[in-house]
């Protein structure tokens, strides 16, 4: 992974915060949204979902629907045609890679497997038409019983690391055996329920088919790999296929992958060569376009008397749906977060007639992190040692996990950051000792950590004759920012203000860019776009030198340097602005290209590289009245340099939001009769609104890691969530006593 490194700098742009450069559309109503976008002759879809969770679909009778007015069909597995199985390119080389997580096609047979799985589909000229038409669709099914149970293993007799059917995602010493000889230990199982994404932008998709191409606006947070997937579903040529996505309204990971309905609407759209829009309504994102799958997590820690650890054993299983192998991640930071010489981690997956779960802010590593930062929490109380002494006192000096260095770890610094400003010496570890205006407080903290990675990326950066320039990749952004992202790297650059830059991203016209996932769009667009400003820069010097009556001209190109947006002649003398060079060559732009490469393909890895924070919650008890509330926050992270700290703070701000509602509220809730999630709605699936917001803090470190760009930037966003939970819930336990191992956090269970 050779990356130049970026001289030791002050950097103009970056790292200042900035306000969004695409704020302006949205504020007024002009942005876009898959939605939005509306076309002469445009018919609506409305898909139907079986009202089973397992079963055999025996007949679909549409007699009366395809007769209601307006409707132009209605599809089913006997007329909608050939819709193919993806395969999966898993170099994650952008292009290539084609990910879905819910590999059936539509109808692809009569078995029903889960609440809500779609057995048709309605056409019609108005959204109202189709859906009162789908209300007439009649089915007969012949049902069996769901399974849809919460638990997963530990209804089973316990679980064990050593049961044939866990799988082992790590290992090192012998850790069972270690265990057994720990002075202290803890040995807790956690139990976090499915959540789901909830974005405010529904999964919406407007498909039009002009009988040879499709171009696809899709609510999506990858424009590439849907093009990809939708190509191999409907048969066609890659090339064939386009995907737009100007603004997403949030996505969390459920708009990572395409689901089955993005194929249903292009079907559609291909068999009537009409424009087809489909909009899912909310209850059907519950039922079909992914959620986080329950996960149970049993953790054992053993330590000296004096807290080294000597062991940890992290077992874990998730639900997933009974065709597709949805793997939740949650062993990801245990093998390297500390330091013990045995450790175990192993996996398994539980089948449950669900839809397939998907990622969803942080997969992985915000359960896997909720679990251990509560057992480590656990554990200090056991030592009767302070949590953050514990923990610096596991801080590895390596990746033990691989035995590597980290490339840029700082988490020592975050603890210490955190609990300086969080006031944490002033904390006293008794349960309920804490008192404020005749509320009981406790105090809680959790190391947090996600993976930095790269996703292969290529950009085009243009130079223009007016002192503009422009900015182009296929990526898309999702709320976060990449729109300002893009236009202050490149405005740094090239030595210009970001509101020069013309940044044009959302299309597959444009060369292939990342998805935005796994806080990797940054990290993965910033050398992509570097290289091609720098290559535009060699054009322009390369023209610079041909100037005659310039003091460039017969120079050679590398006695030229460019800085604040000028050529100079590295011997001295006034600069020449690129406009002026571009003006006097009659060159309307120079174009430069550039490209990154993935480091997932990187065969062997040299450091381990990841970003890293501590976050700190308070809570205020009032057992007369019943009421918790998070009164307070902090939170430090360790990202590498952060591009644009406005945005940076708002990612973690937004993130402690939803780690309120995974501590305190949310939960899918399924129907065991019918396997249906029955809280499917923002009334009865309660997720955290500005009135559970608490005071929060966040503080950036500024350690650039090179290891990863030339600008040191590693990414930001679900680290914010990584250990609210746990935070939460070892503040709780701090205020109350009561440890709570299963979420979210309910009164009731507070106050029986
Ligand atoms: Mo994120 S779960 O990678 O959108």
């Amino acid at each position: 992974m050779p990356q130049t490194k970026e001289k030791e700098k002050s950097y103009t742009v970056v790292g200042r915060g900035r306000a969004r450069v695409d704020g302006p559309l949205k504020v007024t109503g002009r942005a876009m949204y898959a939605s939005d976008h509306n076309f002469p002759g445009m018919l609506y879809a409305v898909p139907i979902g079986a009202t089973i969770g397992s079963g055999k679909l025996e007949s679909v009778d549409t007699s009366v629907a395809e007769q209601m007015p307006g409707v132009r069909a209605v599809y089913q597995r006997a007329n909608i045609g050939k819709l193919f199985k993806v395969s999966l390119n898993e170099d994650f080389s952008g292009p290539g890679l084609a990910m879905v997580d819910e590999n059936r096609p539509p109808f692809h047979d009569d078995v029903i497997r889960y609440y809500g799985q779609y057995i048709a589909v309605v056409v019609a000229n108005s959204f109202e038409q189709a859906k009162a038409a789908a209300a007439k669709v009649k089915a007969t099914y012949k049902t069996e019983k769901p399974n849809v149970r919460a638990e997963l293993l530990s209804g089973k007799k316990g679980y064990d690391s050593s049961a044939e059917e866990m799988k082992v995602e790590s290992e090192r010493g012998n850790a069972e055996k270690a265990f057994g000889s720990a002075e202290k230990k803890v040995d807790v199982t956690y139990y976090l329920p499915p959540e789901t994404h909830v974005p405010i932008e529904l999964h919406a998709t407007v498909a039009v088919w002009d009988g040879d191409t499709y171009t696809l606006y899709e609510s999506t947070q990858s424009i590439v790999n849907h093009r990809s997937v939708m190509a191999q579903m409907l048969g066609v040529p890659i090339e064939k296929v386009r995907v737009i996505s100007q603004f997403l309204g949030s996505g969390f990971g459920g708009k990572l992958w395409p689901w089955p309905h993005d194929a249903l609407a292009c079907a559609a759209a291909r068999h009537l060569n009409r424009p087809v829009k489909l909009v899912l309504s909310r209850p059907q994102t519950f039922e079909s376009a992914g959620h986080r799958p329950a996960c149970e997590q049993r953790l054992r820690i053993g330590a000296s008397n004096d807290g080294k650890f000597n062991s940890i054993i992290h077992d874990y299983a998730n639900h997933t749906s009974i065709l597709d192998d949805y793997e939740e991640n949650c062993g990801e930071a245990t093998p390297f977060l500390y330091g013990t010489p045995n450790l175990r981690v192993t996996s398994q997956l539980v089948r449950r007639n669900v839809g397939t779960p998907t990622s969803m802010r942080g997969p992985g590593a915000v359960p896997g992190l909720f679990a251990l930062e509560c057992a480590v929490d656990e554990l200090a109380i056991a030592l009767e040692m302070d949590p953050i002494e514990l923990r610096i006192k596991n801080e590895p000096k390596l990746d033990e996990s691989k035995t590597i260095p980290f490339s840029s770890r700082h988490l020592i610094e975050c603890y210490k950051t955190g609990a300086k400003k969080f006031g944490w010496s002033k904390r006293t570890p008794d349960v309920g000792s804490m008192k404020r205006d005749g509320m009981t407080i406790g105090w809680g903290m959790a190391g947090a950590t996600w993976m930095a990675a790269r996703l292969a990326a290529a950009a085009t950066v243009e130079m223009r004759d007016d002192g503009s320039a422009r900015v182009a990749c296929a990526t898309q952004d999702i709320g976060t920012g990449t729109y300002t992202v893009l236009a202050a790297v490149t405005a740094e650059k090239l030595g210009i203000t970001p509101h020069r830059v013309q940044v044009d991203l959302g299309d597959t016209k444009l060369p292939p860019g990342p998805l935005s996932g796994g806080s990797m769009a940054t990290a993965s667009v910033i050398p992509a776009v570097s290289e091609a400003a720098d290559k535009a820069i060699e054009i322009l010097k390369n023209d610079a030198v041909s100037l005659e009556g310039s003091q460039f001209y017969k120079k050679e190109p590398d006695e030229i340097e460019f800085r604040e947006g000028k050529l100079f002649l590295k011997s001295g003398g006034e600069g020449m602005p690129f406009a002026d060079i571009l003006k006097k060559a009659s060159r309307r732009t120079v174009v430069g290209q550039g490209r990154s490469e993935s480091t997932f393909g990187a065969k062997e890895k040299t450091v381990s590289m990841h970003s890293y924070g501590a976050q700190f919650a308070e809570v205020t008890w009032e057992p007369e009245i019943a009421r918790l509330r998070v009164s307070r926050g902090l939170t430090v992270i360790d990202a590498g340099r952060i591009i644009n700290p406005l945005a940076g703070r708002n990612q973690v701000e937004g993130a402690f939001v939803m780690g309120i509602g995974m501590a305190l509220l949310e939960e899918v809730q399924y129907d065991q009769r019918w396997g249906s999630p029955i809280n499917n709605n923002l009334a009865d699936y309660i997720v955290a609104t500005n009135a559970d917001h608490a005071d929060h803090e966040v503080i950036f470190l500024d350690y650039p890691d090179y290891a990863l760009n030339p600008m040191g930037a590693r990414g930001i966003g679900e680290i914010g969530l990584a250990g609210v939970a746990a935070a939460i819930c070892n503040a709780v336990y701090h205020a109350t006593g009561k440890r709570f191992r299963r979420l979210p956090i309910k009164i009731e269970d507070l106050i029986a």
